[in-house]
């Protein structure tokens, strides 16, 4: 064995995340306790190639990922002054996503692992998110989580590594997608959420009469069209939109979505509690990108306070797609014995609550 991992016990990965519109890379160190350390991280987003098209364009990504990977990778690697020689593994997105940019990811993956002989793990984009939280705090199996991306807004109870029990998710929409569209409506630019973030921030948020989906319903599903719908009606009957209608029109679609997650996850909370009663200090966890967003984080934190949970929320940068989540997941399975065959195909489409290496299942793709 190499002198590094003597010198340094754990596991030291390379992630490769391409999923979407962010080719990124990251090395990672797991100690043998299970402590983490993101030795690098380099995320290169496409946001402006995708400008002109008002959404991610999945022909336009799959190239920008080709013509970028490769020197991403070689920057994170010496951003982290590791040699491939002292990696133990590499970890890369396997699915779900836009299978362009995912096949990009994993073939470089494998190409990796065969010239350097290390393990390969595909990682499950979804289980990403589900475990960023630890990377930055010490979260004991099992936790409440809320994950609220581009192409998923579900609610899961984390049990271990692997092990996601389903509570609820989106009927229709994912939040992002509704943040992305809510930004399209009006004109603000890629990537929406923020921008809808920042509009909503100086408005008021009580103008506009806008509905809340589901809310009150048993169960923890989610649905946003109706919202979608009724912001398009309210935007149109406002025309033409002046600054101050914009930010109301932010401010109005934030509130009301954001009223739909508390109502649902006031649902999930009650259910964890009977799922594991014996869990004395619950943690409520929120990840992926729409987790950056402060409003949601703040409406999180109050209802964490009230129902006697501990709210969670990784760093901003480790909400939105990163590689560092992905290397750290990699890591976490590969720590409890898990790596795949050269032969693993990337899927377009993976339920997180199959099982991170189970067989392709009908969720939808970002
Ligand atoms: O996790 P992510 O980076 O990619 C996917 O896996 O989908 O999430 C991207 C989504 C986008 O829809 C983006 O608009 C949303 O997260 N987002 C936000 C914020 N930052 C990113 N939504 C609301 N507020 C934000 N601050
Ligand atoms: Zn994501």
């Amino acid at each position: 064995m190499d002198q590094a991992k003597h010198a340094e016990p754990g596991l030291l990965v390379l992630g490769i995340e391409s999923s979407c519109d962010e080719t990124a890379a990251a090395v990672v160190r797991r100690s043998g306790e299970g402590v983490p350390q993101i030795l690098s991280s380099v995320i290169l987003s496409q946001h402006e190639a995708h400008a002109d098209f008002g959404g991610v364009v999945p022909e336009i990504a799959a190239r920008a990922h080709v013509s970028h990977m490769d020197h991403v990778v070689a920057r994170a690697m010496v951003a982290a002054g590791v040699d491939w020689r002292e990696l133990d593994a590499v970890a890369a997105t396997a699915g779900p996503g836009l299978i362009g940019g995912v096949i990009v990811g994993l073939m470089t993956a494998k190409a990796i692992a065969l010239a350097h002989g290390l393990a390969l793990v595909a990682v499950n984009h979804l289980e990403g998110h589900a475990l960023s939280v630890r990377l930055g705090a010490e979260i004991e199996f099992p936790y409440l989580l809320l994950l609220v991306s581009g192409g998923h807004t579900q609610i899961l109870i984390c049990e271990g590594v692997g092990r996601y029990r389903p509570l609820g998710a989106t009927i229709d929409d994912a939040l992002g997608e509704a943040f992305d569209k809510t930004a399209k409506l009006l004109d603000l630019g890629l990537p929406g959420g923020p921008a809808v973030e920042r509009r909503a921030e100086k408005g008021d948020g009580t103008r506009f009469d806008l509905p809340r989906p589901l809310i009150g319903r048993e169960g923890c599903d989610f649905s946003f069209s109706g919202l979608k719908t009724a912001l398009r009606k309210a935007a149109r009957e406002a025309a033409p939109l002046s600054e101050k209608d914009i930010a109301d029109l932010c401010a109005g679609f934030s509130e009301a979505a954001i009223d739909c997650v508390e109502d649902r996850m006031r649902h999930a909370i009650i259910r964890f509690r009977q799922a594991c009663p014996a869990v004395s200090a619950p943690a409520l966890v929120a990840a992926g990108g729409v987790a950056a967003n402060s409003a949601l984080r703040r409406r999180l934190a109050h209802l964490a306070r009230e129902t006697g949970f501990r709210l969670v929320v990784p760093a901003a940068e480790l909400c939105t797609d990163n590689a560092a989540m992905i290397a750290w997941a990699g890591a976490e399975r590969f720590a409890r014995g898990h790596s795949d065959g050269l032969d693993f195909a990337p899927r377009a489409r993976w339920a997180l609550d199959a099982g991170a290496g189970a067989a392709q299942t009908g969720e939808s793709a970002p």
